[in-house]
């Protein structure tokens, strides 16, 4: 599902720009400050809503301007040309449209323009908190089931009533059994989907891992969020003491994640930066690769932030390959363009741009 044609107005030093990009590799180069990656930021806040780099939008926000816009024309298989905007202000309003319909949900965005990214922060998927690791499992869920946004936004609905009957205290069990019986539904759902996902994408991550980089014994499991011996009915019949004194509800979906172990140890404690960049890495190609395969047919975009940055020739002409043979859009950004001038095929469409002071110029 590529871009076709992107416009930005008013996000961080970009001049108002139109682009006309590749449909498959896109490079972004100029030096540092230029405004690369706040044109990756643009796509982000398009497929999203919201930044990468913050969580507030107000930054992202060109200093002086009340509110930033970013339009795109998308091409999709046998359907015509899809039209996608929003705009957002500093008051943290926003108005979404989608081919010229006024759009209240952000999840019709995410699902129109799928969007995987890769940065310089990406490490932190392994070493960071198990929300960002339930994120990046829900993302793929999301993408494959149509069933999973309203079973999660189910499980939001309940955990906040019962959370917030648990932090009044003294209440009476039976007050919490309606929620209770919401949340159990909607959670062994949510961990149905989610271990179909993931029983489906091991074997893809396995085979893109190999392709990346030579790690023997990485394994990769999940962690429902609750005992796998017992029903999450059972758990929070046997926990109900535990969370009303604490105030919240320990266990359940909202507690699950992911586990990437070698040698029976923490990846994150054992790899390098480049070799857990590359795992990252092979766990979204991983993702994009999936949603084509198993998914609703779709692409998604790629926005990979400073490519070169911590990994060696070969690391990177085995990413670059991997991009390519995804057969999807991809945006990259650099300082210096000739690391990835030699990477791809020759007859793969590939568009360069050069970023200077905010200002865009398309130059092959
Ligand atoms: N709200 C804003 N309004 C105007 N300019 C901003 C705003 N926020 C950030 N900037 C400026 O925008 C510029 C673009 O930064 P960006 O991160 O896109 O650069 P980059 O090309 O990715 O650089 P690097 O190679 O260092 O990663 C920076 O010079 C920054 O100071
Ligand atoms: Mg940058």
């Amino acid at each position: 599902m590529p871009l076709k044609r992107l416009s930005v107005t008013a996000v961080r030093n970009l001049h108002p720009v139109t682009i006309f990009p590749s449909p498959r590799i896109n490079i972004l180069s100029g030096a540092n400050g230029s405004g690369k990656t706040s044109l990756l930021e643009a796509v982000h806040i398009l497929g999203l809503a919201r930044s990468f780099r913050s969580t507030r939008l107000q930054p992202v926000i060109q200093y002086e301007q009340n509110a930033c816009t970013v339009f795109a024309e998308i091409e999709r298989p046998s359907v015509p040309l899809c039209s996608m905007g929003i705009t957002r202000n500093k008051q943290a309003d926003y108005e979404i449209r989608v081919n010229g319909q006024n759009v209240k949900s952000t999840a019709q965005l995410a699902e129109t323009l799928p969007l995987q990214l890769i940065n310089p922060d990406s490490f932190r998927l392994l070493e960071g908190a198990p929300k960002q690791r339930r994120q990046y499992l829900d993302w793929g869920v999301f993408h494959v089931e149509h069933r999973f946004l309203p079973a999660w936004q189910r499980l939001q609905k309940s955990l906040k009533q019962r959370n917030s009957l648990l932090r009044r205290g003294r209440i009476e069990r039976s007050m919490l059994s309606p929620w209770e019986t919401e949340l159990v539904a909607a959670g062994e759902q949510i961990d149905l989907f989610r271990r179909e996902y993931i029983s489906q994408l091991k074997p893809v991550f396995e085979a893109v891992l190999s392709e990346l980089l030579r790690l023997d014994g990485l394994s990769l499991s999940y962690y429902r969020g609750w005992d796998k011996e017992r029903s999450l009915a059972e758990v929070l019949d046997s926990q109900f003491d535990r969370d009303l004194s604490i105030g919240h509800t320990q266990s359940g979906p909202q507690r699950a994640d992911l586990r990437l172990r070698i040698q029976g140890l923490n990846a994150a404690e054992v790899l390098s930066r480049g070799q857990q960049k590359l795992v990252v890495c092979a766990l979204k190609l991983a993702q994009g690769r999936m949603l084509k395969e198993f998914g609703r047919q779709q692409d998604c975009v790629f926005l990979v932030d400073d490519l070169p940055s911590e990994l060696d020739q070969n690391h990177r002409q085995a990413l670059c390959s991997l991009l390519e043979s995804l057969d999807c859009q991809v945006f990259i950004t650099c300082v210096e363009p000739e690391p990835l001038l030699n990477c791809w095929k020759k007859e793969t469409p590939l568009s360069m741009f050069h970023v200077e002071h905010g200002h865009i110029v398309q130059t092959e």
